[in-house]
């Protein structure tokens, strides 16, 4: 297949492509550099890379044209950034977004599958994990634009019979990410033996996925037809504290751990509970993700450090 990854050359992104290049496709990137580049050389030298901005219309014209699916990843990311560039994050989603959907119908692309997020569930009750019907709950700008696009894609479907999938992705983390994330940023702080800094009291739970799980939901999504929402989860609670202590422990640091008040500008993100299930994953593609935390910690402190 030819596949374009707009936002490719950032975490989740690169290590797709470097995926669907090993696969035998034909990939293309779009990516404006906003946060650099994580394609590695040997990936980098097989994609047809284009550097762009999602908000050019005539640029994703051009970037899809000839290609069977879109991964449509490019988007302003991390709590701090996003509190800091409203207006950006939300021009990117819905500008963006809107670009990536015309541009198939022009060029005759099949399908899209687009990165939402976990953050959509806000402060959603949890009884159990957390599924697709639960009623939805976007508080902050950037989750209120990924639950407005999922809803924008599913009309897309319905009207014109385009194949959408929006993938509701829980805390991806894993090698080669960078310090917007908690789990990139415990790994500085402990290995540069600094205070590790948890925000509120540490109690606070998410649900992990690790990096090669999620390339692998999103490849085995890539044959499923129709319009879908589908977690991405692990499945697995963690509180923001035992993590600390795992990395702590992970790369032997003599680091304290701190708690913080978050600054106010988070306050919107900071929710008690989030934990996935990734029963409609399975159902759809035979596959959930099950690299525990501990054995994908590990990874990155091998990897990495
Ligand atoms: N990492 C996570 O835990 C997580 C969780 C939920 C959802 N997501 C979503 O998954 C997608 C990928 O996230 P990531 O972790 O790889 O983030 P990332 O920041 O590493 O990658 C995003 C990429 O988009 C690019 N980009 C930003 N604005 C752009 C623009 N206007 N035009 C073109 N490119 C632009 C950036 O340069 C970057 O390379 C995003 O849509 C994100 O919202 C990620």
């Amino acid at each position: 297949m030819k596949i374009l990854i707009t936002g490719g050359a950032g975490f989740i992104g690169s290590n797709l492509a470097k995926r669907l290049v090993n696969d035998g496709h034909e990939v293309v990137v779009l990516d404006n550099l906003l946060r650099g580049n994580k394609l590695d050389k040997a990936t980098f030298d097989q994609i047809k890379f284009i550097q762009g901005d999602v908000r050019d219309y005539e640029t994703v014209k051009k970037a899809s044209r000839g290609c069977d699916l879109i991964f449509h990843f490019a988007a302003v990311l991390g709590v701090d950034v996003v509190a800091d560039n409203p207006v950006e994050t939300m021009d990117v989603e819905v500008i963006g977004t809107r670009n990536v959907v015309i541009a198939a119908e022009a060029n005759n692309v099949k399908k899209i599958m687009y990165a939402s997020t976990s953050g959509i569930y806000g402060h959603s009750a949890i009884e159990n994990a957390l599924t697709e019907e639960v009623l939805v709950d976007p508080r902050t700008s950037y989750a209120m634009a990924k639950r407005y696009n999922e809803i924008y894609l599913a009309s897309h479907n319905e009207e014109k019979g385009m194949d959408v999938v929006s993938l509701r992705f829980f805390n991806v983390y894993g090698e080669n990410q960078d310090n917007r994330m908690v789990i990139p940023r415990f790994f500085e702080q402990a290995i540069a033996g600094r205070d590790i800094t948890v925000f509120g009291t540490g109690k606070q739970t998410r649900d992990f996925t690790f990096i090669d799980d999620t390339v692998e939901a999103c490849v085995r999504l890539m044959s499923v037809k129709g319009c879908h929402i589908i977690n991405i989860a692990n499945e697995a609670e963690w509180c923001i504290e035992d993590v600390a202590v795992r990395i702590k422990d992970i790369t032997k640091s003599n680091s304290k751990i701190v708690y913080l008040d978050a600054p106010k500008k988070r306050y919107d993100y900071e929710v008690e509970r989030r934990v996935g299930s990734s029963e409609k994953l399975m159902q759809l593609t035979g596959f959930k993700p099950e690299t525990t935390l501990d054995a994908g910690l590990e990874k990155i402190f091998k990897t990495n450090y």
